[in-house]
C-alpha cells in the first residue's frame, strides 16, 4: 500500500465523530449549543484524533424530530448560527486536519416546509408532485411503521389537500417523491450547495426509504432507485472528487451490500454496520464473542474504496431489530431491563457505560474492539468520556443530553439558567461532577486517554482498516482474537469478553523463529514459540493489540 492512498481514500481509516450542535457547546448563553461553540471546542476533537466531524442536521426546522424535520435545505437554523459560522467552523476544522460532513435528510421535509405548504394548498401547485398522494390509503398502510409509539399509519389524510400523503416517519415529515425528476435534481442542487461551502460529504439519512418508490407506482415507468443512488454518487465525484456518502442502511447484510453498488462500488461509499453492532451487544450480554464472530464472517467484503462504518452507539435508540425476539430479550435483560429504558419494543435509549455498570475495564474493551475490527469507527459525542443517558429526557433524546465539559454550572455546556437549556444536564453518578472532559484530560487512566491511545494506534496501523482480517481459532471461549494483515504488516488482537482471567494460545505465524509480538497498548513484548504460536495471559475484559515483528523490521513500535 502506498501510504498516500490512505490520504486519498481518507474515509477508509477515518475517525468519525458525530455531534448535535444544539447540545455541544453554547457560546452566547441562550441555552442552545451553536456552531461557534463547536469551533471553540475544535481542539478537543483534534486532541482526540478525530479526522471527520459529522454534524447532525443544523438546517432551519420546527425541531420536532431534533432537526430531522427540515423547512429549508439551503439554510442554517438561526438558533445555531449562520452560514458564516459554518464556514468558519469548516475552516478551523480543516486547519486541524478534520473534514466536516453533514446529515443529508432528503427522504422527507417538514410539513412546515414551503414546498409542502404549497403542495397541500392546490393540485395545481408546482410542488404537488414533489410529495406522494393517494385518494385512499393502501391496504398495507399499517405495515413498516418506524415510530410505533406515535404513529399508526404511513398515510395521513390532509384536509387542505383533500388527499392522503405518505410519511415513512412522523406524520409531520411528508415523504418527497424521488420518482419525480424535479425532486431528484433538487437533491443534487442541495448537495452541490453544501459541497461548495466546504463539506466533504454526507451522512445520508434513511437510504432504503429514500429509494423506496412505494406509493408512486401511479406515475408508471419508475426509474431504478439504485440508478438514482449511482447518479448521486457520480454527481458527488464530479463536483468534489474526494467526498463521501455514509449511508444509514439498517438491513440484513445481503441487502446492504446492494447499496454499495455493484462490483465497482459506485453507490454509497460507506454503510453503517448495524448488524455487527447488534450482534456485538448479544455477545456482550453472553460474555461470549461467538455472535460477533459470526457476523464478521457473514459481513460482505467491500471494494478497495468502500468501507463499513462501525459504531457502538449513535444518536438514535440502540436498535436490536435484527435480533430474534429471544436474543433481543437477552440483551434487554442484561442491559436495559426496565421498561423506561426500552423504546419501540426494539431498542434501548441508553448509553453504554450505565449498561455495563460503569465497569471501566469492560468499557475499554468494547472501544478497543471498535477501533481494532475492520471498518471506520464512528463515535457519538460524549462516548469518549463515558457519559450516561438521561432518562428524564423523552424518547431518543435520552442520549442527547448536553456535553459534559467541566464540573461547573451546566457541566460547562452553557451559562444559561438550567431551565433555559435545550436539554437538561444529566444528574447523579453520570453527571458532570463525576464525568467530564476537564478531569479526564488530567487522569492518565481515564477512558478519554484510553480512547486517544486507541485512535493514535488505529491511525498508525492501517492494517486494521485496510487489511485482510482473519478470526483466529483457539480454545478460550470468552476470547475473540483476530489478525489483520496488509502487505508486510501484521497486527494480532485479543479481547476477553469474560469477567475471569484466562490464557489463550494463538497460531499467528507459520514459524515463530526470530519473531516477537510487541504490545501496542502497553509496554512489553512476547517471543513467539518455534511453531509460530503466541500465548497470552489475559486479565478480565483484557484488550491487547500486538504487532508481529522480525529482526529486520523497521516499524516504530
Ligand atoms: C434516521 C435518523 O437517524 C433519525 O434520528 C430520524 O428521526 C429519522 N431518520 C427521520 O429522519
Ligand atoms: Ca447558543
Amino acid at each position: 500500500m502506498r501510504l498516500t492512498e490512505t490520504a486519498d481514500i481518507w474515509w477508509k481509516n477515518a475517525v468519525v465523530y458525530c455531534l448535535d450542535v444544539e447540545t455541544f457547546f453554547d457560546t452566547n448563553g441562550d441555552g442552545c449549543g451553536d456552531l461557534r461553540g463547536v469551533g471553540q471546542r475544535i481542539d478537543h476533537l483534534a486532541d482526540l484524533g478525530v479526522t471527520c466531524l459529522w454534524l447532525m442536521p443544523f438546517y432551519p426546522s420546527p425541531d420536532r424530530d431534533d432537526g430531522y424535520d427540515i423547512t429549508d435545505f439551503y439554510g442554517v437554523d438561526p438558533r445555531l448560527g449562520t452560514h458564516g459560522d459554518l464556514v468558519e467552523l469548516i475552516t478551523l476544522a480543516g486547519d486541524r486536519g478534520i473534514r466536516v460532513i453533514a446529515d443529508l435528510v432528503v427522504n422527507h421535509t417538514s410539513n412546515a416546509h414551503p414546498w409542502f405548504q404549497s403542495a397541500r394548498a392546490s393540485r395545481q401547485s408546482p410542488y404537488r408532485g414533489w410529495y406522494v398522494w393517494r385518494d385512499e390509503p393502501p391496504a398495507d398502510q399499517h405495515e413498516g411503521i418506524v415510530f410505533p409509539d406515535q404513529e399508526t399509519s404511513l398515510w395521513q389524510y390532509d384536509d387542505e389537500a383533500g388527499q392522503y400523503y405518505l410519511h415513512r416517519f412522523y406524520k409531520y415529515q411528508p415523504d418527497l417523491d424521488i420518482a419525480n425528476a424535479e425532486v431528484r435534481e433538487e437533491i443534487q442542487r442541495v448537495m452541490g450547495f453544501w459541497l461548495q461551502l466546504g463539506l466533504s460529504g454526507f451522512r445520508v439519512d434513511a437510504v432504503p426509504f429514500l429509494l423506496d418508490t412505494t406509493g408512486a407506482e401511479d406515475a408508471g415507468n419508475l426509474p431504478d432507485p439504485h440508478d438514482y443512488l449511482r447518479d448521486l454518487r457520480a454527481f458527488l465525484d464530479r463536483r468534489h472528487g474526494q467526498a463521501m456518502l455514509l449511508g444509514e442502511v439498517n438491513l440484513p447484510y445481503p441487502d446492504v451490500r446492494r447499496f454499495f453498488g455493484d462490483e465497482d462500488g459506485d453507490e454509497l461509499t460507506m454503510c453503517f454496520d448495524f448488524i455487527g453492532m447488534q450482534r456485538m451487544y448479544l455477545s456482550l450480554a453472553r460474555n461470549d464473542p461467538a455472535e460477533l464472530v459470526k457476523s464478521l464472517r457473514q459481513r460482505p467484503a467491500t471494494t478497495e474504496e468502500s468501507q463499513w462504518g462501525t459504531f457502538v452507539r449513535n444518536h438514535d435508540e440502540l436498535t436490536l431489530d435484527k435480533l430474534s425476539d429471544d436474543e433481543r430479550q437477552e440483551v434487554f435483560d442484561a442491559f436495559g431491563p426496565e421498561k423506561e429504558m426500552q423504546l419501540y419494543g426494539r431498542g434501548l435509549r441508553r448509553r453504554l457505560p450505565p449498561m455495563l455498570g460503569n465497569d471501566q475495564a469492560r468499557l475499554k474493551m468494547v472501544y478497543s474492539l471498535l477501533f481494532s475490527l475492520p471498518g471506520t469507527p464512528v463515535l457519538f459525542y460524549g462516548e469518549e468520556i463515558g457519559m450516561g443517558e438521561n432518562l428524564a429526557i423523552e424518547g431518543r433524546g435520552a442520549v442527547r443530553s448536553p456535553m459534559q465539559w467541566t464540573t461547573g454550572p451546566n457541566g460547562g455546556f452553557s451559562t444559561a439558567d438550567p431551565e433555559h437549556l435545550t436539554a437538561p444536564v444529566t444528574e447523579g453518578e453520570f453527571g458532570p461532577e463525576h464525568v467530564n472532559v476537564a478531569a479526564q484530560r488530567r487522569d492518565p487512566d481515564s477512558l478519554l486517554n484510553w480512547i486517544k491511545l486507541l485512535v493514535r494506534r488505529y491511525r498508525e496501523c492501517p492494517e486494521l482498516s485496510w487489511g485482510e482480517c482473519t478470526i483466529l481459532e483457539h480454545n478460550a471461549p470468552a476470547v475473540m482474537a483476530h489478525r489483520s494483515e496488509y502487505e508486510d504488516g501484521a497486527i494480532v488482537t485479543a479481547h476477553n469478553f469474560g469477567a475471569e482471567a484466562t490464557e489463550v494460545t494463538l497460531g499467528v505465524a507459520g514459524s515463530g523463529v526470530g519473531l516477537r509480538a510487541v504490545d501496542l497498548l502497553r509496554d512489553g513484548s512476547t517471543e513467539l514459540a518455534e511453531n509460530g504460536s503466541l500465548t497470552l495471559q489475559l486479565e478480565p475484559y483484557a484488550s491487547r493489540w500486538l504487532r508481529i515483528v522480525g529482526p529486520g523490521d523497521r516499524y516504530l513500535i
